[in-house]
């Protein structure tokens, strides 16, 4: 179980558990977290599940694929090098716990 931290720009942050094999925006979706909209589901297609994830945490996750890089072109905030899409970070038991800070808005 990984214990997830949602950052919001509001100041109001949310901690969930959440168990491996589910992504961060799965989560996040179930948990009712504002700020992650997920509109495609995870299917890549709407980057309105995008967060930015602080560097300590970058070489847990897995690595960007080429589709995911290509959405992340088409985020409603501006793109940073910290930028992910909450889909594509699934947890695992190597993870106890990872921050990751909510975009202004999704759209
Ligand atoms: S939920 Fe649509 S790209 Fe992540």
């Amino acid at each position: 179980m990984t214990k997830v931290t949602y950052h919001s720009p509001t100041g109001s942050d949310v901690t969930l558990d959440v168990p491996p094999g589910v992504s961060i925006m799965q989560a996040a979706v179930k948990g009712g977290v504002d700020g992650i909209l997920a509109d495609c589901g995870g299917q890549r297609q709407c980057a309105t599940c995008h967060v930015y994830v602080p560097e300590q945490y970058a070489d847990q996750l897995p690595p960007m694929s080429e589709d995911e890089d290509d959405m992340l072109e088409i985020t409603a905030c501006e793109r940073t090098d910290r930028s992910r899409l909450s889909c594509q970070l699934v947890m695992n038991d190597d993870i106890d716990h990872i921050d990751v800070e909510l975009p202004e808005h999704q759209r």
